[in-house]
């Protein structure tokens, strides 16, 4: 399965929780692949503690360990050789994740280029080829491949746009997870990437999707969500604003299409990601560092995402 992770706004929790899904997918068995499409910031290393990748492959890189590949930016544009990967298992400077590395799956990060920068011109059909050999490669090796793609209207939305529109990908499954925070702001731009102008279904249309079938490969992620349920002290006038707002938000959700049935999952506010964008270990949860509604929202994703009754048609 591909999955590709995005966003209209910048900063919503796109890379923090794709990272933590395929983390945890990948420590119950999986083999996963994560691929730093997100060209003009390519910072996933940083997420996975890979020293020397915080910002993806510097140009004068040590490569000892990664082989002789080279970053995902360099890989489109054809300057030579194969997609980097680094084990984030073996290589993270997480001692408690290299110390269970011999018990789960697989998770692999296919870095991006440090300074690559987005595409400053428009792509030709030959990237378009590139990304299709990768993600099909990709694809068949691995159990998920998440794409982290560039936030917004992005040329990397563009490329796998075309990219799974016709040939070999088209046959695949591909999910797409549009990920927003709980604010009004927001709920507008999720809304608009999806079915706005130029957004996910228009552009997809143009290249040889099939509007609804694209439709229904799509969800959203609520990402740093306040739980007014567990709303303690403070005053009353307060928590019933807050709760006020949390049903507005739903309504407005609802009406543009982004309401429950088309939800995948819900993170609610973490505040150890709030401090560090790092990996959320079982070992944070039992020392209490971290909360353990958080890797529960994580693993909920992860098995929605997993689950072929998800992904019916949507009306
Ligand atoms: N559930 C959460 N609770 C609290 N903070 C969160 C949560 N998820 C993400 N964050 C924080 O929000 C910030 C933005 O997250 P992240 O970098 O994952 O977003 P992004 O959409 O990938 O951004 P960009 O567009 O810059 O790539 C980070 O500091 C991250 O740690
Ligand atoms: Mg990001």
């Amino acid at each position: 399965m591909i999955v590709f992770a995005t966003s209209d706004k910048g900063g919503t929790g796109r890379s923090v929780t794709s990272c933590n899904l395929g983390y945890r997918l990948s420590s119950r068995g999986k083999r996963v692949a994560y691929l730093d499409f997100d060209f003009g910031s390519p910072t996933a290393g940083a997420l996975f503690e890979l020293g020397g990748y915080e910002r993806g492959i510097a140009p004068d890189v040590d490569r000892d360990g990664v082989g002789q590949g080279v970053g995902l930016h360099a890989y489109l544009l054809g300057t030579g050789g194969a997609p980097a990967r680094i084990n984030v298992r073996d290589r993270t400077d997480r001692e408690d994740v290299r110390r269970r590395r011999g018990r789960g799956g697989q998770l692999v990060l296919f870095p991006g280029d440090q300074g690559g920068g987005e595409f400053d011109r428009r792509w030709d059909p030959e990237v378009v080829e590139r990304c299709v050999r990768l993600l099909h490669t990709a694809d068949k090796e691995f159990d998920l491949t998440i794409v982290d793609l560039s936030a917004g209207r992005s040329i990397a939305l563009d490329i796998v746009v075309h990219a799974t529109a016709q040939g070999v990908l088209a046959a695949r499954t591909v999910r797409w997870l549009v990920f927003h925070r709980w604010t009004r702001q927001h709920i507008y731009a999720a809304s608009g990437l999806v079915y706005g102008p130029h957004g996910i279904l228009e552009c997809g249309e143009r290249a040889g999707h099939d509007r609804d079938e694209l439709l229904s490969n799509i969800r959203f992620v609520r990402t740093a969500v306040p739980q007014v349920d567990r709303i303690r002290g403070g005053a009353a006038p307060q928590a019933a604003w807050l709760h006020r707002q949390d049903r507005i938000l739903n309504e407005l959700a609802g009406e543009l299409q982004i309401g429950a049935s088309s939800l995948l999952g819900t993170i609610p506010v973490e505040p150890m990601l709030q401090w560090r964008e790092q990996l959320i270990l079982d070992v944070d949860v039992q020392k209490q560092i971290a909360n353990r509604s958080t890797v529960e929202a994580f693993d909920h994703l992860g098995d929605r995402l997993l689950d072929p009754r998800t992904w019916v048609p949507l009306n």
